[in-house]
């Protein structure tokens, strides 16, 4: 584990990802519908003309954020939406990410109103959609990712004995696959910030110690999402070598928040305002060195037992 984890930070920074370019049989295929069709030299002239396109394509000069950055994923929204107000309001670049940028009216506002907001399509659970927008900002650092989109997945829909297992597979794809992903893919982007920082919205019900009943797969998704983003604290501290500092893993219970969510449930609940800026301040903190890397944190800056 301890080689494999060193020829990734030896490489590249973390190696290269896929690129949204044609696969090589499929340009071979075209080379000789070409051939064919023409004389054998206007063949490889063709596939050379699709190949160019391909790399123009992909070295597309990035949009280039202000910096620090923070990209947020499932921004149209509730403590998303105010973690990409409260961060353009202190003047850093965002890349707020969501499903549908033509519906989210709020978000739109804001990135009216602040030129350093920009909108960008991302649903997390579609990789091909996430790995075009990796492609898409290749070369930009980002300072703090924050996988903050999440799903419930209905409480009727997670009672034992009537278990809809759709559910099951639809609440882990957006709250563990989706964040594993985004990590994967933009890991190049927070190593070269200056931060280095990534930063997930989980819950106090993912922890095992203070488990009670209900919410079934919402919350064995938070307690996996805990497990994976802890067990990458360890697997990328080796990435303070080699003079690069090192990437800092955040988990971050945002507070029972007033948002559309859990709907109306009659316990105390507080504003997005107040979670996001709590939020924010804990990220700030896990700079100061005062929080380590893969720490399971309350929005309050108490640490939270696993
Ligand atoms: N509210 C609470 O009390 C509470 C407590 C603990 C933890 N949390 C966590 O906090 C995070 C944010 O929750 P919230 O309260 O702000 O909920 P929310 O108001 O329901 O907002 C959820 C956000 O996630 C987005 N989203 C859902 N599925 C997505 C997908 N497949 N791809 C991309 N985005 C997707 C939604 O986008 P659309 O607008 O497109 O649907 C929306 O922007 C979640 O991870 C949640 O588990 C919330």
């Amino acid at each position: 584990m301890a080689e494999a984890i060193e020829a990734r930070v030896a490489g590249p920074l973390y190696g290269s990802r896929e690129r949204a370019c044609w696969p090589d049989p499929l340009v071979a295929a075209y080379k000789q519908l070409m051939q064919r069709l023409f004389a054998p030299h206007l063949g490889w002239l063709a596939a050379v003309v699709l190949l160019s396109a391909c790399v123009g394509v992909n070295q597309q000069t990035p949009p280039a954020p202000l910096q620090p950055t923070a990209l947020i994923t499932g921004a149209s929204r509730g403590i998303g939406f105010e973690l990409a107000r409260q961060y353009a309001a202190k003047g850093w670049g965002v890349i707020a990410t969501c499903r549908t940028p033509a519906g989210a009216s709020d978000l739109q506002a804001l990135a009216a109103a602040n030129p350093n907001v920009i909108i960008e399509e991302l649903d997390v659970t579609d990789f091909y959609e996430m790995e075009r927008l990796a492609v898409r900002y290749e070369g930009v650092p980002i300072d703090v990712l924050i996988n903050n989109a999440g799903i419930l997945g209905g409480n009727d829909r997670q009672k034992f004995g009537t278990f809809d297992y759709k559910a099951f597979d639809e609440v882990m794809a957006v709250n563990v696959k989706g964040p594993i992903r985004m990590v994967e893919l933009f890991i190049n982007n927070v190593a070269m910030s200056e931060q280095k920082k990534i930063m997930n919205i989980s819950s106090s019900v993912g922890s095992v110690k203070l488990a009670f009943p209900g919410q079934n797969f919402y919350k064995a998704s938070k307690s996996a999402l805990n497990m994976s983003m802890k067990i990458l604290s360890k697997e990328l501290r080796g990435a303070n070598q080699r003079g690069r500092k090192e990437i800092i893993i955040g988990l971050i219970h945002p507070g029972v928040v007033r948002t559309d969510f859990a709907g109306p449930v009659p316990i105390p609940m507080i504003e997005p305002e107040e979670s996001a800026a709590g939020v924010i301040n804990v990220i700030e903190t896990y700079y100061t060195g005062r929080r380590q890397s893969g720490d399971f944190m309350s929005y309050t800056g108490s640490k939270l037992p696993w």
